[in-house]
């Protein structure tokens, strides 16, 4: 595998704005012609769509079927987008990656850790940095009553604070935690200050 120097990731609870940040450090990472793509798991592709199915509630999936599924996607995440463009040197922002599976599907059934250890198994690429956009569950509920929208899987109180601890269990360490109730525009500095490219 190619060097990993130009693989970020981004993860957070829902709400904790990873999703419009990533974005904006992909715009200006492109305002300054540097070669970059934007990508998401899960993605589009066949899995990706039937797990949104569940996330959306048209669909239940127990917890064994949704790591299959998350595991899955992330197999075609990897050899159709991360690994190409690794190896092209092309920079890669990406929103989530396999620390959101070990921080959604642990529980009874499955810890944090052991679901990390599945992923290594895999062999995926391990990012050059995670970035943790942190923010209460509290304040994450907030933010999502405001901008509207279904509920979604994992909505309630007792799943993000859950979510919330497990990611604190398995971070790696090349986390930066970034505080979420900071403005987007300081949030691009500090993140453009730690790529460094
Ligand atoms: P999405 O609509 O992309 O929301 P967000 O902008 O909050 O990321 O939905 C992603 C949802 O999927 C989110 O609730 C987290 C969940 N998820 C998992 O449960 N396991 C995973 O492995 C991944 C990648 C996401």
């Amino acid at each position: 595998m190619a060097n990993t120097n130009y693989f970020f990731v981004f993860e957070g609870i829902d709400g904790s704005g990873k999703t419009t940040l990533s974005k904006l450090v992909a715009e200006s990472l492109k305002a300054q012609n540097k070669d970059v793509i934007w990508h998401r798991e899960p993605t589009d592709g066949v899995h990706g769509k039937k797990i949104r199915s569940f996330l959306s509630g048209r669909i239940s999936l127990t917890v064994k079927e949704q790591l299959e599924l998350f595991l899955l996607d992330r197999t075609e995440s990897v050899t159709q987008i991360i690994a190409p463009n690794i190896e092209k040197g092309t920079i890669i922002i990406q929103d989530r990656y396999y620390y959101s599976t070990a921080a959604y599907q642990a529980g009874k059934e499955i810890s944090a850790e052991e679901i990390i250890r599945l992923n290594e198994k895999e062999n995926f690429p391990q990012p050059k940095q995670v970035f943790f956009l942190d923010i209460t569950p509290e304040e994450a509920k907030e933010r999502r009553k405001n901008r509207g929208g279904n509920t979604e899987a994992f909505d309630d109180d007792y799943a993000q604070n859950r979510i919330y601890e497990n990611y604190m269990k398995i971070l790696p360490k090349n986390t930066i935690f970034l505080d979420a109730s900071h403005s987007p525009e300081d949030l691009v500095s500090a993140v453009m200050e730690c790529i460094e490219i």
